[in-house]
């Protein structure tokens, strides 16, 4: 019996990276996978992909800076397979424009408002109004933090993003506290430095010099972050873990 068969998992921001690895992987351990993010043309790839290997996969259209989307994806899920399994929520953004908005002398209300909204807030908010369908299922989530919620950010221009996803493991912790009595498990990944868009959108020597500075002098890859994803879904290897934050970090933020 494969891990998630008759499972339903909902990932936000799936269409590339560190969520359309962990759609891959859900999908071989048989579970219905809806894929979301903005990009139409990745996230129905990510499903052609999934569905040409046997999975079961569709994608549905989701901008999670906006709460009423991210609502409508739950109905969405609700609607089509009658229950919901497995939240992760996994979308995240550092900056908007460029690099340079993000050192704190640079930074705005704006970009504050737009990071805390898709990397906090939305996943806040999307966990509070699918918890119904989590306590029918005995379900969890997974959010995907960062080894910058736990020391200084990866670059000097992620301030905010740091800020944000120390948030995040907070949250974690207290939503997993409120839920537990009901059966629903809440964990985070920490991922540390993962070859995905998200790094490259630095220059190559921060790049570099990031991955040089690591102890074990390698990128993490998407699917080491996905495997991490898995284990923290499953009630076989991770029933009784809640409330946590796993670094997949290479040793990074030792
Ligand atoms: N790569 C790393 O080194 C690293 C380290 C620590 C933490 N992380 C975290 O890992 C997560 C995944 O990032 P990644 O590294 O895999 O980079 P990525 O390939 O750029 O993936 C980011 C994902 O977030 C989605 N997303 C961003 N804004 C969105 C929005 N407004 N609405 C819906 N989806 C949105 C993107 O989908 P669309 O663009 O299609 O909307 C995409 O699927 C993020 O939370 C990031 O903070 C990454």
């Amino acid at each position: 019996m494969k891990r998630f068969e008759d499972k339903v998992v909902l990932i936000v921001g799936a269409t590339s990276g560190i969520g359309a690895a962990a759609a891959a992987l859900f999908a071989e351990e048989g579970a219905q996978v809806v894929v979301t993010g903005r990009r139409e043309d990745k996230g129905q790839a990510v499903v052609d992909e999934l569905i040409s290997k046997g999975g079961k996969a569709d994608y549905y259209k989701l901008d999670c800076s906006i709460l009423e989307e991210c609502y409508k994806a739950l109905d969405y899920v609700n609607d089509t397979y009658g229950r919901l399994d497995v939240l992760y929520y996994n979308s995240g953004v550092a900056t908007v424009k460029s690099q340079d908005e993000g050192y704190f002398e640079n930074s705005s209300v704006e970009l504050w408002d737009y990071i805390m909204t898709v990397n906090l807030k939305n996943a806040y908010f999307m966990s509070l109004k699918a918890m119904p369908a989590l306590k029918k299922t005995h379900g969890n989530i997974v959010i995907t933090s960062s080894g910058a919620s736990v020391d200084a950010p990866v670059s000097l221009s992620t301030v905010i993003y740091g800020i944000s996803k120390a948030a995040v493991n907070h949250l974690v912790r207290l939503i997993a506290l409120n839920v537990a009595p009901d059966g629903v498990r809440v964990n985070a990944i920490a991922p540390g430095i993962t070859a995905t868009s998200i790094i490259f959108q630095s220059s190559q020597e921060v790049v570099d010099q990031v991955t040089a500075s690591v102890p074990m002098k390698k990128m993490a890859t998407p699917e080491d972050q996905a495997q991490a994803v898995l284990f923290l879904a499953s009630d076989v290897t991770a029933g009784s873990i809640t409330g946590q934050v796993l670094l997949v970090d290479n040793g990074q933020f030792l």
